[in-house]
């Protein structure tokens, strides 16, 4: 039963029932309906208390129905608020634990609400591209004051039970219980059991002295944080509402300001993301009742750029961690770049100096191989050469207790072969962190032939425990987020030598959304490291043409970021991008060399040559099986490559512009002499979905 129904000492006790979250799933809204009739009709009842089973109240709407008729069938929310509303007997919400979106809205359709402290408390929809749609908008300021609730409404951050409780004059909650909450909730129900009339959020006054002026500033302030998103500013708006209209009509206004948002195209793409990021732990042929492997202590060998993040992120998650290096001198420099970034962060107080003693406390290092035999997952982050792999895998093979994970934070090399350098193929993986490794959510799980399913199972889980987003990779060259930008940056490449600057085409995917463009991302990663990729790479793929113009940079010594100059200049301390004369000079010269007279090149152009390029590599990785679906691929490119986070990724894009439209200018690219027409030839995948008129799923 998803509402269960017991009577406790004259008062009825409904219980939302519904793991993991109590979602207000079509089931439950039908149960509670029933439980609440069922008390009302009871004469032995005098009043009602509402709680959640398990970990929450409830989380809100189930995301199992979003998009399905269930969703709003009747009795929806709405109707259930309002039979809350009209309950002859009060009606008490006792809230233990998260009430969030509907399950607030619900709490806030009761007639009198109790709380234990700490409870979470949010209205989140504003994540979803959406506005509250229950009445979220309209009964919160009522209880908490225009500006508390907007700051909720707007933010869709959790507040904490007890923080509200503080607010002056808040009604949110009429009580705070410490201890026993149920107890509490029935003693307080019996208090008011024959207190008439009973109190209806609705009815309560709300308004703010200085309406107008507060209501300009909110919507200044939202539209410059917002940007791209419309809901932010919707939520003023609704606010705005339940100060002067009716309540009837503000929630009717509120009705329809969720209908209009909720088919635009950032809300599909927020909405897509929401569910896609749920999917991407889930792997086709690993049973989710997989048991993961115990990890309790990780071994991380190199202590660079990539090994210090990487070990921040398991002593954040409270892990202890050894780090193995080859002198003594690289794990003091290592060790002292992890100590400033926790110092940073407690100058910033995001951290405190207690947790940083306790983080560095779990950090040990060695010089020796035998003092990782403890280790319950390994990581290897040593200089990208295959060689120096070799040496660090059959080391590791020799020490490594039966069942630790023996896992390469490796960009480019093949996950299988290095799995060879040991007698236990089945305990390698790949985890490749992206950089900064301490600061990037995605990690890539690349799934070598042999990796056994319960090691996937462990690193997907650990992924969580360490706050990133895994997403599962085939091997192959660049696994899935670098063998696609390879395809975007050769087209920045082209775009140089047809007639671009790289501030054109910086600025026209700036303007799509992208955080940062090709170039200004070169610059901030290293042009070297794309340079040495591109001698070993092309050297293997002979046939496949690519703009010289980033060789030539790099011949310049114009290498990022980091020297000063790159595709752009650089002031000392600043990042701004400063266009220069002589790199314009060079894609110039280069231009003659090929022969090429340089043409104005739209911004439509710039913008579709990159992201199609993504989508047609992306559909060659979906066929061939690397990745296991196209949402993965865009959970890849949201979180590890600064995609818009409003078009929900290069798939979810792709399918909104419609795939025949894709693929029609895919085709019109392949005319161009001076681009790869064989690149350009739609993926086969691609063909077969517009023949069939589908989209990715
Ligand atoms: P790095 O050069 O900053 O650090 C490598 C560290 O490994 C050095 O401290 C070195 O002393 C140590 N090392 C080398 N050989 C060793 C050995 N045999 N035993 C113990 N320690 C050894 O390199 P970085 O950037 O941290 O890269 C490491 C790995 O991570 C590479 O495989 C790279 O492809 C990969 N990676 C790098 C990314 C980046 O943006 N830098 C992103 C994702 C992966």
């Amino acid at each position: 039963m998803t509402t269960r129904y017991e009577v406790r000492d004259g008062v009825a006790i409904l219980t939302l029932d519904n793991p993991p979250v109590n979602g207000l799933s079509y089931a439950l809204r039908v149960a509670f309906a029933e439980a609440l009739d069922k008390a009302n009709a009871d004469a032995a009842v005098k009043a009602v208390v509402v709680t959640g089973a398990g970990k929450a109240f409830s989380g809100g709407a189930d995301i199992k129905e979003f998009g399905s008729p269930k969703a709003a069938a009747e009795p929806n929310l709405l109707s259930l608020i309002r039979a809350c509303e009209l309950s002859s007997k009060p009606v008490v919400a006792a809230i233990h634990s998260v009430a969030m979106g509907g399950g607030l809205e619900l709490a806030l359709g009761c007639h009198y609400r109790v709380t234990a402290p700490g409870a979470n408390i949010a209205l989140p929809e504003v994540k979803l591209g959406l506005i509250p749609g229950a009445g979220g908008t309209q009964r919160l300021p009522r209880v908490i004051g225009v500006e508390a609730a907007l700051n909720i409404i707007v933010s869709g951050e959790p507040v904490k039970s007890e923080f509200i409780a503080s607010f002056p004059g808040q009604k949110l909650f009429d009580k705070v219980i410490e201890g026993d909450l149920m107890a509490g909730a029935i003693a307080f129900a019996l208090e008011r059991a024959d207190v008439r009339p009973l109190p209806l959020v609705r009815d309560m006054k709300v308004g703010h002295p200085e309406a107008d002026a507060y209501f300009k500033f909110a919507l200044n302030t939202v539209t410059a944080m917002a940007k791209n998103f419309p809901a932010p500013r919707k939520c003023v708006e609704a606010v705005q509402n339940a100060t002067r209209m009716k309540f009837d009509d503000g929630m009717k206004a509120e009705r329809e300001i969720f209908m209009n948002l909720m088919f635009t195209p950032e809300c599909v793409s927020l909405r897509h993301l929401f569910i896609a990021e749920r999917a991407a732990s889930k792997i086709p042929d690993v049973p989710e009742d997989t048991k993961p492997r115990d990890i309790k202590k990780v071994g991380v060998i190199g202590a660079g750029t990539m090994g210090g993040g990487i070990a921040m992120n398991f002593l954040n998650a409270g892990v202890p961690v050894i780090v193995l290096e080859m002198k003594q001198e690289a794990i003091d420099k290592g060790f002292g770049v992890i100590r400033k970034n926790y110092e940073a962060q407690v100058a910033k107080k995001k951290l405190k100096q207690e947790k940083l003693d306790e983080r560095m406390g779990m950090l040990t290092s060695t010089l020796d191989y035998a003092a990782l035999a403890d280790c319950d997952l390994i990581i290897e982050a040593v200089f990208e050469e295959i060689g120096v792999k070799e040496k660090v895998f059959q080391a590791l093979d020799a020490v490594a207790k039966p069942g630790a994970i023996l896992a390469s934070n490796t960009s480019t090399l093949d996950v299988n072969k290095i799995a060879s350098f040991t007698k236990r193929p089945q305990d390698v993986v790949g985890m490749h962190f992206f950089s900064p490794a301490n600061v990037m959510k995605l990690l890539e799980v690349v799934r070598g032939e042999k990796t056994a399913k319960d090691v996937l199972a462990t690193v997907m889980a650990i992924s969580k425990k360490i706050k990133k987003v895994a997403v599962v990779s085939g091997v192959c060259d660049g696994f899935i987020g670098n063998r696609m930008i390879e395809q975007y940056g050769r087209q920045g490449g082209f775009l140089l030598e047809e007639g671009c600057t790289p501030q054109q085409v910086d600025k026209a995917i700036e303007k799509f959304g992208f955080a940062m463009g090709p170039f200004r991302m070169g610059d901030l990663a290293g042009n070297d490291i794309g340079w040495a990729i591109r001698k070993r790479r092309y050297v293997e793929k002979p046939n496949l043409r690519y703009s010289k113009t980033a060789d030539l940079l790099c011949e310049m010594g114009r290498f990022g970021q980091k020297v000063g100059k790159g595709w752009y200049d650089y002031q000392a301390g600043k990042r701004d991008a400063i266009p220069n004369a002589e790199v314009e000079a060079m894609i110039a010269k280069h231009r003659e060399t090929l022969g090429v007279t340089p043409r104005k090149i739209s911004d439509d152009e710039i913008v579709h040559r990159l992201v199609f390029s993504l989508v047609n590599e992306a559909a060659h990785i979906l066929e061939e099986g690397i990745a296991n679906k196209a949402s993965d691929i865009d959970i890849v490119y949201i979180y590890g490559y600064g995609f818009p986070v409003y078009r929900g990724g290069p798939m979810n894009y792709a399918n909104q512009v419609g795939l025949f439209n894709v693929a029609q200018m895919m085709k019109k690219f392949q005319q161009n002499p001076l681009d790869d027409a064989k690149f350009w030839e739609p993926a086969p995948l691609i063909k077969k979905l517009v023949a069939e008129g589908k989209s990715f799923v």
